[in-house]
């Protein structure tokens, strides 16, 4: 019995040290890991730095004399290793003030479900992304009696990729589509009251300067009267709320735009939306990400989203945002 029981403690304990072997294996591996790193990057320094280099700390700046040679100079090729090493960040601009899409929340930090898409999509294509604020105008832009064409930001790269933009027949010429995450907007006329929405005929016309609610939209729709709109008639805001303020201050008669964005911020105002059903543009796709077509953004992140969609996170997000984020307007998710 006592026998027995020695034995099994014996097996116990050399068990145990089984075990212990791989892990302190791991663990060497590890720290030896770490060693070569540093010992890289001190070596990267030694190269890319002269002899002593100022290191500025909270404003104030010291200067370091380095007293090692640059001795892994000979063995040591910096460029080797910057490919490897260096993850191409995107760089993605992210508007303001629209809807439940962007918003700063109460300390003072972007949110919203485009943020919340971002963060996801990225994560799942291994992608560095980094979000930079931008007007809107920076991607489209338009221009009185001028075709839309695309914002010096989105033309002159200086981001990868335009956030939650609709795909139209204007856009395409300048620009390429991710596969899109949002169905299209539904769009209104918004007035002070007694407005007619039927007869447009001499009226001003506000609209937000690169949206797809533009003149292109308005001149198909066939319920409207007077929907060629004059060039002297049409007035662009640069924002939504821009939008508002020229419909409340009489700038224009009627301003045209998404519910998205307006439906709740016209609440406890006098102006009102027109007409009950919403109205959709003609020749215009769904919503996703628009980059110059030279860029190779899309194709990343579109492994990310089919990632997301088929694994039903996607899903779960849009229906996240319903509670988090819908109370600021409609978030429509394509079908998934
Ligand atoms: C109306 O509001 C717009 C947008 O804020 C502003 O640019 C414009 O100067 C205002 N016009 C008048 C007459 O107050």
């Amino acid at each position: 019995m006592s026998d027995t029981r020695s034995d099994s403690n014996v097996d116990l304990v050399t068990r145990t040290n089984q075990l212990e072997v791989p892990r302190l294996l791991t663990i060497t591996i590890v720290i030896s890991g770490m060693i070569a790193i540093v010992a890289l990057i001190i070596s990267a320094v030694a190269i890319s730095k002269p002899a002593s280099s100022d290191i500025t700390v909270q404003g104030s700046t010291t200067n370091i004399q380095q007293t090692q040679p640059a001795v892994a100079a000979s063995t040591y090729d910096a460029s080797r290793y910057q490919s490897s090493y260096k993850k191409r960040i995107y760089t993605i601009a992210v508007g303001f003030g629209s809807g439940g899409f962007e918003y700063y929340d109460a300390s003072g930090f972007k949110v919203g479900f485009f943020h919340d898409v971002i963060d996801a999509v990225c994560l799942e294509a291994n992608m560095d992304c980094r979000t930079v604020t931008e007007p809107y105008t920076n991607c489209v832009i338009s221009e009185r009696g001028q075709p839309q064409r695309g914002g010096i930001g989105l033309m002159s790269g200086w981001y990868d990729a335009c956030t939650g933009w609709l795909a139209t027949r204007q856009r395409k010429q300048f620009s390429a589509f991710s596969k899109p995450f949002l169905k299209p907007p539904e769009a209104y006329f918004y007035a002070l009251s007694g407005f007619n929405t039927l007869d447009i005929t001499g009226k001003k016309v506000g609209l937000v300067s690169g949206w797809f609610t533009n003149e292109a939209c308005l001149a198909g729709l066939d319920q409207v009267t007077g929907r060629d709109v004059p060039h002297g008639n049409v007035f662009h805001a640069q924002t939504p709320a821009e939008l508002l303020a020229m419909i409340q201050n009489r700038t224009v008669d009627v301003g045209f735009t998404t519910a998205s964005v307006m439906t709740d911020r016209i609440s406890g105002t006098n102006v009102q939306q027109y007409p009950t059903d919403p109205i959709f543009c003609k020749n215009v796709g769904e919503q996703g990400m628009m980059t110059r077509k030279d860029n190779d953004f899309n194709s990343k992140w579109n492994e990310g989203f089919e990632k997301l969609v088929s694994s039903g996170r996607f899903k779960r997000l849009c229906d996240e945002a319903q509670t988090k984020h819908g109370g600021r307007g409609k978030i429509n998710c394509v079908d998934a």
